[in-house]
């Protein structure tokens, strides 16, 4: 499949480009949020009262019935089911304070995210749906817009499925992960290949239009014999979109992780093969490879944005909304707004007594620099849109973008010539190897990266 989309197979340079870096979700990441004024981030909300203009909202849900053991999610396990009614009475009490601020605003982008968001039931979902359409601008009857849930098939009722349905959602995102037995007992994830398609079957039948499958590469006995399988499976399903997640073993950061043996999982070579058998098998079958992790069939929305240069990229990976302020809420959710991100609490009980007194339970982000909004502009530049015009840069921010990235433009030319990238005068555009090594451009343009804070990140080998 010769076109200019194909991602051709590189190992030698797969295997020099394969840094320790962020997947700039953020820029400024994560890692650089720092503890904020009180008053500072009120008098920031507050100045957002009088802006109009579509608003994105992302809601975590953090409960989990079981614990995966390779998980790295933000998660409270927990076999109460009566648990999240106090969680929502606190999300209410965080959309209210939010709403005097944000309420005026026509959501275009929701997303439920975990956890596993359908670990609650349908009455407390509908109580939530509710409050969402009670608090803020949400119709989607009359309002198009990308409405999406995270999905444990384990935990998916129909009725929950068709509640959501009739409640507007059309974009579900399933926890795959991989078919195989020894696998998925390695990592407590006991869910069969009739059960994920017995709900692709039922949510196709209600009508939603685009279903995305997470797998993970690098689990707990997976070989290259053994992922061929849970493809050839996951194909018949024939997802949109699919995200193929890294597994990185850190058991010091991530505690489940202790619970897997590390000589059971997948060593470099076989992990690279692995790696390269999928994303041929996935473009074979048609798919595009959109970056960062994310594959999607031509006719997605997806596909289409990174084809027209629309894709946009958030918290959430990649999207095709245009560009809008995201509020995030409950507990750990990150949101960014006009220039600023701010972080809630992740414990969970911080972040209730916050709420129970009224009180926002943000606990550090970043107020963005000058200097933080070009790079992050950049950055998204070349995530989404594949390209970066110098020219574009000085118009945009006011200043001499050649002199001012004098030093990143050397360390793109070394890029340049391993072909992750060319350059015309002052034109950067990134080559499909390029958009498979991304993080090692991306960095190229990141002030803070240094070796010290590299370790806090996954490789993908
Ligand atoms: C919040 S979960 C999705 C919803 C639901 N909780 C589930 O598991 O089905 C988000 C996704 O993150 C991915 N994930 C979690 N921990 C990971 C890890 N350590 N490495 C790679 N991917 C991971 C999984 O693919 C998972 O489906
Ligand atoms: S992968 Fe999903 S279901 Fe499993 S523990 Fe993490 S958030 Fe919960």
């Amino acid at each position: 499949m010769a076109n200019q989309w194909y991602v051709p197979w590189n190992e030698a340079l797969i295997r020099q480009y394969d840094v320790t870096a962020p997947r700039y979700t953020s820029y400024p990441t994560a890692v650089q949020f720092e503890a904020l004024q009180a008053a500072e981030v009120r008098d920031h909300l507050d100045q957002q009262r009088g802006k109009t203009g579509p608003l994105s909202l992302y809601l975590h849900i953090p409960f989990c019935q079981h614990l995966c053991f390779y998980c790295a999610c933000n998660k409270i396990a927990t076999k109460d089911r009566d648990r999240p009614d106090a969680y929502l009475d606190m999300l209410e009490r965080e959309m209210a304070l939010h709403a005097r601020n944000f309420g005026h605003r026509p959501i275009t982008q929701l997303h439920f995210g975990g956890g596993t968001p359908t670990f609650l039931s349908t009455r407390q979902m509908t109580r939530l749906l509710d409050l969402v359409a009670v608090y803020f601008d949400w119709d989607p009857v009359n309002q198009a817009g990308e409405f999406s849930i995270e999905l444990d098939p384990r935990e998916t009722s129909d009725n929950m499925l068709r509640l959501l349905r009739r409640r507007g959602f059309n974009r579900l995102s399933f926890g795959v992960q991989d078919f195989d037995h020894q696998t998925q007992l390695a990592i407590n994830r006991i869910q069969s290949f009739e059960l994920v398609q017995e709900k692709v079957k039922k949510a196709r039948e209600l009508g939603f239009g685009s279903i995305n499958f997470d797998l993970i590469c690098g689990l707990p006995h997976q070989t290259p014999a053994s992922f061929a399988r849970t493809w050839e499976q996951t194909l018949s399903l024939s997802p949109e979109r699919i995200s193929l997640y890294n597994y990185a073993h850190l058991p010091e950061r991530f505690k489940p992780q202790r619970r897997i043996d590390p000589t059971s999982v997948p060593q470099a070579d076989d992990k690279l093969r692995i790696l390269r058998d999928s994303i041929a098998l996935l473009q074979q079958a048609g798919y595009l490879y959109v970056g960062m992790d994310h594959f999607a069939k031509p006719g997605d929305e997806l596909a289409k944005a990174l084809q027209d240069g629309s894709l946009q990229r958030n918290f959430q990976g990649y999207s095709t909304q245009a560009e809008t302020d995201m509020l995030a809420l409950g507990v750990s959710s990150i949101s960014q707004i006009d220039g600023v991100y701010l972080q809630n609490h992740h414990a969970i009980e911080r972040y209730e007594a916050l709420l129970s007194d009224s009180q926002l339970a943000i606990k550090r982000g970043v107020f963005l620099t000058p200097d933080d909004k070009i790079r992050q502009w950049i950055i998204g530049q070349l995530a989404c849109q594949g390209r970066l015009s110098l020219a574009e840069v000085s118009a945009r921010f006011n200043i001499d973008a050649a002199l001012y990235f004098s030093h990143a433009w050397q360390q793109l030319g070394e890029l340049a010539k391993d072909d992750l990238l060319t350059i015309d005068a002052d034109l950067v555009r990134v080559r499909p190897l390029g958009r498979l090594l991304l993080r090692a451009i991306l960095v190229t343009f990141d002030a803070y990266f240094h070796a010290r804070i590299a370790s806090r990140y996954s490789k993908v080998l």
